[in-house]
């Protein structure tokens, strides 16, 4: 499939956006090895979750879809998982194989779980490592740094550890495994990294306790089944934030969205590129904030970002290079390698394709460096077949002259299948 933006466009209107990724994916884990019921509402009715969905459904979790984005699951208890009689595929989703990898290691029974092209190239050690330290018996593919992964279920340890790069897909496998230890397992971090994983599982009455950087928690607790109102995705609702933010005359609002001061690097950072941003109706829901949030046009100029808010805000680095284009002056983006063993190499990607559209782009090793503002132009674009590569894409479509053709854009129901319907809605 291939999507076509007519370019020059402005953005008006209110939506709200699907829930968040991060947070359904956890919800359906920790749903499913609680005591008792857990109803989710809000869950991002996606290719990833529904890839854990099925995961956790083949492990033996009882998984009900109530209608497209309410779910309960009456919990099998910490121990009361199954092996299953397939081998499990989590397709796309990062976040699922890492954080399924910690659960099934401390499983009484043998799995073998794995994903699509893209996922098989993406690093595993980083997960095998510091879970074989825990008496995980892991095996990957050229010498166990890639999936295909199998993980024979084994007695944990408790560790103390510290991470060498941040990853909250890498925490919350470790806090996972070590909810099957006899002991405390502590955590350091070296930035920060999102923790939903942190929020939900105490919410759900794990013995866990965060004292920044450090997370500890202590095994065999079971986690008591919860309702679990999921707010809407920022990284979702940053898309309308960048077609809004840089052209006069748009104003967007997007209701009900997540603003977990470890996912909102992409308000402060638009806030200090000059855009102009309300945030009202502030709530707390199920250990997690939401807000109403809304952006309308400015000039905006261009800032540095580095590893001080990398964290913060790693899955919008594609999107604010499409907003550095229409800032003035330069933006550098540094401390971000991480980018390079996202769903593609998201530096190289975003540099080629913006390249093709005439913005002033340079590509580093860690991040990347633009001069604007420049007007793009339309051109045709490749998504990698990564969803943020194609919904960021889309936006510099609205700022480009001419129709700019996205091609092989179904990826975006990786992550926000009504995406594209949402920005019709909005566009004048
Ligand atoms: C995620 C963590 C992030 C992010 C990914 C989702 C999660 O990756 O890029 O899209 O749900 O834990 P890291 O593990 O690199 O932090």
């Amino acid at each position: 499939m291939e999507i076509v933006v007519e370019g020059n466009k402005k953005v008006n209107g209110q939506v709200s956006v699907p829930g968040d990724k991060s947070i359904s994916h956890r919800a359906i884990i920790f749903g499913a090895i609680a005591q008792g019921e857990t109803r989710i509402n809000h869950f991002l009715h996606s290719q990833d979750c529904l890839n854990t969905l099925k995961c956790m459904s083949a492990l033996g979790a009882r998984i009900e879809k109530i209608d497209h984005s309410v779910i309960e699951i009456k919990g099998v208890g910490l121990n009361g998982l199954k092996k299953p009689d397939h081998i499990l595929d989590v397709g796309n989703s990062g976040t699922t194989i890492r954080l399924l990898t910690g659960l099934l290691s401390g499983q009484r029974f043998n799995t073998v779980i794995t994903g699509d092209d893209s996922l098989r190239k993406r690093p595993m050690q980083r997960i095998i490592e510091p879970l074989s330290l825990m008496a995980a018996k892991i095996g990957g593919e050229n010498i166990n740094r890639f999936a295909p992964l199998s993980i024979k279920g084994s007695k944990l340890n408790s560790i103390e550890y510290t991470l060498p790069v941040a990853s909250a897909q890498v925490k919350s496998a470790l806090l996972i495994a070590g909810l099957f230890t006899g002991g405390e397992t502590v955590i350091t971090e070296p930035q920060i990294s999102r923790d939903h994983t942190e929020r939900m599982l105490t919410f759900m009455k794990a013995d866990i306790q965060v004292i920044s950087p450090k997370i500890k928690i202590t095994g065999k607790k079971v986690l008591q089944g919860a309702e679990i109102f999921i707010p809407g995705d920022i990284s979702s609702a940053a898309y309308f934030f960048a077609a809004a933010s840089a052209r006069k005359g748009s104003k967007v609002i997007v209701k009900g969205v997540g603003i977990n001061p470890t996912r909102t690097g992409i308000i402060e950072i638009l806030k200090k590129m000059g855009a102009v941003i309300e945030i009202s109706n502030v709530q707390m829901k199920s250990n997690e904030p939401r807000a109403d949030i809304e952006i309308e046009g400015a000039e905006l100029t261009g800032i540095e970002i580095n590893k001080e808010i990398i964290g913060k805000l790693i899955d919008e680095l594609p999107l604010i290079a499409v907003l550095a284009t229409q800032a003035h002056g330069k933006t550098v983006v540094s401390d971000a390698k991480e980018l390079r063993v996202k769903e593609t190499d998201r530096i190289t990607a975003i540099v080629t394709e913006l390249k093709k559209m005439g913005a002033s782009i340079i590509e580093k090793e860690d991040g990347f460096e633009i001069n604007g503002s420049t007007r793009l132009k339309s051109a045709v674009c490749k998504s990698y077949n990564d969803h943020r590569m194609a919904m960021s894409l889309a936006v510099a479509g609205l700022y480009a002259d001419g129709k700019t053709v996205i091609k092989d854009a179904e990826c975006i129901d990786i992550s926000y299948p009504e995406f594209f319907n949402t920005l019709k809605e909005l566009i004048q």
